[in-house]
């Protein structure tokens, strides 16, 4: 028999691949609708776990509700406590992160805490780990595993994230000890000529392993490809490149296998550089940032947490509240936040390692999970910042 020719090869080609997607499409829609062979079947994990995932990923999106990051690397740590005058320990980092973990009420907003390796094998003063503190508020626990931003090899000022050698067997510890889910933050920096393919895709490449590392361990990836603020580039630069970069992560879950039904995007809101000189209303970053992930991230991903990325505390509300706000109806995902700085800073600021300002800084941290909650359900108004809640600590 005569090979087939291009026009007919092509023709099969497309014929396989609309099955494929059709089959997946069924898959899926039969899953939800009629209990027929969903997610499983498109990736490689058991019906119990895909069901687990899926089950774990809604309720760190669910209404009103978002995550809190507090896995700075000790180093990160230190860095932010030299600057507010605290002693760089393990006992301060220690008392610190129980302050917060202590906090009245956290649960009302909070969904998820992401922990640090060091974290999560810390304690409560009296012995309590901090996963069951957590795990008793009615918040789940989640662990940071990569290892680190590096240079990047032929690649002058570009980074790429590390720690893929030995994942499965941390993961199947962070599992053992109580943690539900994950994070991984990849880091892309805008300049002249950067960011190049090379950068793009070997960072999409090592969190698609990652994510799927996660699901067959039975934790929830939560993907954070991070465009910087650093720069003076204009709002229209970091929409092509956040554009960009999350089609190449998008693709390469795709090609890993990652059901996207059990996992967490966290990306940067669509901003200006930091040095540009028009920085755009709250209104405008709401309708830029998302029109750009209604283009890019697919509908069957159950939730997208911003990271604050080092944006002031009340604009990062204002801007999170405009796009649920503006756009609520509109989008098929959940649109949350999962903040360090723009939760903790104030309280880190009050706190300065003094026990007498304990109960202050817990105020401020609840403060702002409440405000971040509101953002979260398009209720926040800048008079809730004159209103601090008492009702913490
Ligand atoms: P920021 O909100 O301070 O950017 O931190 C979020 C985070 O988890 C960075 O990986």
């Amino acid at each position: 028999m005569n090979p087939p020719n291009e026009p007919t090869r092509t023709a099969v080609r497309a014929a396989t691949v609309g099955w494929k997607y059709g089959a997946v499409f069924i898959g899926y829609y039969g899953a939800v609708v009629h209990g027929l062979p969903g997610i499983d079947k498109i990736t490689e994990v058991s019906e119990m776990s895909a069901q687990e995932l899926i089950a774990t990923a809604k309720a760190m999106v669910a209404e009103g509700k978002g995550l809190l990051a507090m896995d700075e690397s000790t180093p990160t740590c230190n860095k932010r406590f030299e600057k507010v005058g605290i002693l760089q320990t393990e006992e301060t980092r220690r008392s610190y992160r129980e302050l917060i973990l202590t906090t009245g009420g956290l649960g009302e907003f909070i969904s998820g805490v992401i922990l640090y390796d060091e974290t999560i094998r810390q304690s409560r003063k009296d012995a309590t780990l901090f996963v069951k503190v957590i795990t008793e508020a009615g918040i789940i626990p989640g662990i940071k595993v990569d290892t680190g931003a590096k240079d990047m090899a032929g690649h002058p000022r570009e980074k790429i994230t590390e720690g893929l050698d030995g994942l499965r067997d941390r993961l199947a510890e962070y599992s053992q000890m109580g943690a539900r889910f994950a994070k991984w933050r990849a880091v892309i920096t805008i300049a002249d000529g950067i960011p190049s393919r090379g950068c793009i895709e070997a960072n999409a490449h090592a969190l698609a392993r990652y994510a799927a590392l996660c699901q067959e361990a039975g934790l929830v990836p939560i993907v954070e490809p991070e465009v910087l603020m650093d720069g003076e580039h204009p709002l229209e630069r970091c929409f092509e490149v956040t554009a960009e970069v999350l089609r190449t992560v998008f693709s390469q879950l795709y090609t890993q296998r990652v059901a996207l039904e059990g996992m967490i995007l966290k990306p940067n809101m669509v901003l200006p550089g930091k040095d540009c000189l028009t920085q755009g209303s709250v209104e405008e970053v709401a309708d830029v940032t998302v029109s750009c992930l209604l283009r890019a991230v697919p509908a069957a991903v159950p939730g997208i947490a911003f990271l604050s990325g080092g944006q002031p505390c009340e604009l990062a509300s204002a801007r999170l509240n405009a796009m649920n706000l503006r756009f609520k109806t509109r989008m098929p995902w959940a649109l949350t936040f999962s903040f360090s700085r723009a939760i903790q800073q104030p309280a880190l600021e009050i706190w300065k390692g003094q026990k007498e300002n304990a109960a202050a800084a817990q105020q401020a941290l609840y403060h702002r999970a409440r405000c971040n909650s509101a953002a979260r359900l398009g209720r926040y108004r800048i008079e809730m910042e004159n209103n601090v809640d008492s009702r913490a600590g």
